[in-house]
């Protein structure tokens, strides 16, 4: 080795000790005929001085050293005097007094500081991603995925899981995105798909007999980007065969907790984690994966407004449209351009608008609002009942359909959990969304699309429904939320090869077409199929809330940009022609040019 010891190790035991220390320069500084070096390595950083007359030579080098360069230095670790000793640094009562410095390779002035936890622009960071992940946050977090990981493997290990690998080149296997597909030089014409999930390998290694198979997996879905999506992301992908529900979220339960309490520093506040059915959590919260960490609920009106005097919700009660309403604690002061602000907030979320109520802040909270006036004072009253209104506070209210109310108080209270600061970042709450619809109504392609996935099986007290009602049909899927994220969904599959076939017809596969792209599943159905039931948390969208960052690129080594480019390597790129012809490929600008 290069080195005796870490820098960050350095410790008082060691004063007297001769040490050699390699890593990067953090920081150089000249005072008198002193010069300060704080050396970085993975582990921390340590301080070496070296004084001109005790030692010349090694001066000279510390003085020529730039910032980044990666060199090796040789010295007595020494007390600091106690006015020197810094606190702020584990390494704080110690330094290394030089005796000599060597260059194991220079380096150019980076385009960044490396050393600080300064602003930088992403493009930049993405760019020069390997300084990026020099900078202590992204060692933070890199180690903390892997910590992760490390901790999730031992879990299941521990409890009788195998982890099995499966292909990368594969068939379509969606997931609700599009394919990345990738061209077949031996069979013209052919292409692989890159898996949106392992969905499809791990049903069948349960037809093989694996019992209990996970896998830290990398899936890939062409959609559009979110600070919660990458093109290619990492699940922890599961299956457990003679499993119910109940096994499958049991399981998971006890990993997430124990992967929060002893991988991370933050606390978890849902013990056990609650659980709502889609309807409730939609109701109550405005969307499929509710932040619990803070109350702020929705509230249902339509049976008090619906009947008064205001238009608009007398109209939409009519239509069967709902009205509900969020009730802001302290915010009944909101000036004029505050509640217009609120308002373009509600139309950016897909709403036609928005109503407000403020009670004032003095006396019996009298109630200022433009539509006060249609209703009774029985009405007002039930009103603030109903939503706990105190003096001081401003109730919102959207009427529309339930997609666009639920959208707009979604957001508005996201908004408001932020701005009032009830989303502590520091904790993490779970729950579990369950009861979904088998299939949502594609209105567009007027046929049925499954709300999870092709193979969830329908709940066995609704397989009668499929002929009759299928919207009614509920699916046995669990979705985990995560402080407002979807962190894993799963489900109880189908194992019988006639009910997976009809579920295809449902959804408007023809027998053709369906046996052209599963026949393999339908076909391993066929040879003796455990019931089975699985679940994949996404890797990325967890590590990014134990390490409390604000979106996945942040807890990725080598993300891509929101374009989905990676911005070092400048990924996509053009092929060579030669690598085209073998392919079998010519682009659409050349087949032009030749007409
Ligand atoms: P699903 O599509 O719900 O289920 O995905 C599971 C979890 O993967 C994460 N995830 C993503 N993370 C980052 N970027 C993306 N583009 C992205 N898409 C999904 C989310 C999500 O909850 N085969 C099923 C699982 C099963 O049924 O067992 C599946 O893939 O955290």
């Amino acid at each position: 080795m290069l080195k005796t010891h870490s820098c960050g190790a350095l410790r008082r035991e060691h004063v007297g000790q001769e040490v050699t220390l390699a890593g990067w320069v953090n920081r150089v500084r000249a005072q008198g005929g002193l010069v300060f070096v704080d050396l970085r390595d993975r582990s921390g950083i340590a301080q070496a001085t070296v004084d001109v007359a005790s030692a010349p030579d090694a001066h000279a080098a510390a003085t020529a050293l730039g910032r980044e360069y990666v060199v090796q230095i040789r010295g007595i670790v020494r007390a600091r005097p106690p006015e020197m000793v810094n606190p702020n640094l584990p390494t704080g009562e110690v330094e290394v007094e030089i005796t000599a410095v060597t260059v194991l390779n220079a380096a150019r002035t980076p385009p960044f500081d490396v050393s600080t936890e300064s602003k930088v622009d992403e493009a930049l960071r993405l760019k020069y991603r390997y300084l990026d992940l020099r900078r202590a946050r992204m060692q933070r977090n890199i180690i903390l995925r892997a910590q992760a990981t490390k901790f999730i493997r031992d879990y299941l290990y521990a409890r009788g899981f195998v982890e099995i690998e499966t292909p990368i080149l594969f068939k379509t296997t969606p997931e609700g995105a599009r394919d990345y597909l990738v061209p077949s030089r031996v069979h013209p014409g052919k292409f692989y798909a890159l898996p949106q999930s392992p969905q499809q390998l791990k049903q069948l290694l349960m037809v093989a007999g694996y019992e209990r198979y996970f896998q830290i997996a990398r899936c890939f879905r062409d959609e559009d980007q979110r600070g919660d999506r990458q093109p290619e992301f990492t699940q922890l992908d599961m299956e457990m065969s003679f499993v119910e529900r109940e096994d499958v979220m049991g399981l998971i339960e006890g990993l997430m907790t124990a992967l929060v309490e002893q991988v991370s520093d933050r606390e978890l506040v849902t013990k056990p984690f609650p659980r709502l059915t889609l309807k409730e959590a939609m109701a109550r919260y405005g969307t499929d994966k509710p932040d619990v960490r803070y109350g702020l609920e929705i509230r249902d009106i339509t049976d008090i407004v619906g009947t008064g005097g205001f238009k608009v919700f007398a109209d939409n009660a009519a239509e069967g449209k709902p009205t509900r309403a969020l009730c802001i604690p302290g915010s009944g002061d909101y000036s004029r351009k505050q509640l217009t602000e609120l308002e373009d907030m509600a139309k950016a979320a897909g709403g036609r608008g928005l109503a407000w109520m403020a009670l004032e802040s003095g006396g019996d909270g009298q109630i200022k609002s433009p539509i006060a006036k249609f209703f009774t004072v029985e009405q007002l009253v039930a009103l603030t009942e109903r939503l706990d209104a105190k003096p001081g506070d401003l109730i919102l209210i959207s009427s529309d359909t339930p997609a666009a109310v639920c959208a707009v108080l979604d957001a508005l209270r996201r908004e408001f959990g932020a701005r009032l600061g009830l989303a502590d970042p520091k904790q993490i709450a779970f729950c579990w969304v369950i009861d979904f619809p088998l299939f949502d109504w594609n209105a567009d392609e007027e046929r049925w699309d499954p709300s999870h996935h092709l193979f969830t099986s329908p709940m066995a007290e609704d397989i009668a429904l499929l002929d009759t009602e299928p919207g009614k049909v509920r699916g046995q899927q669990y979705d985990l939320a995560c402080n407002g994220y979807e962190v894993a969904g799963g489900s109880i599959r189908i194992h019988d090869r006639a009910l997976q076939e009809k579920i295809f017809g449902l959804i408007g596969l023809d027998v053709d077409d369906a046996r052209q792209r599963f026949g393999h599943m339908l076909e391993a159905f066929e040879y003796g199929t455990p019931p089975h039931g699985g679940i994949a948390p996404g890797i990325d969208r967890l590590v990014m809330l134990l390490a409390g960052e604000p979106n996945i690129r942040e807890v990725i080594a080598f993300p891509k940009s929101q374009q989905a480019a990676d911005l070092m390597a400048g990924a996509p790129s053009e092929a060579e022609p030669k690598q085209l012809e073998e392919l079998h490929i010519r682009l659409a600008e050349d087949v032009k040019d030749e007409a």
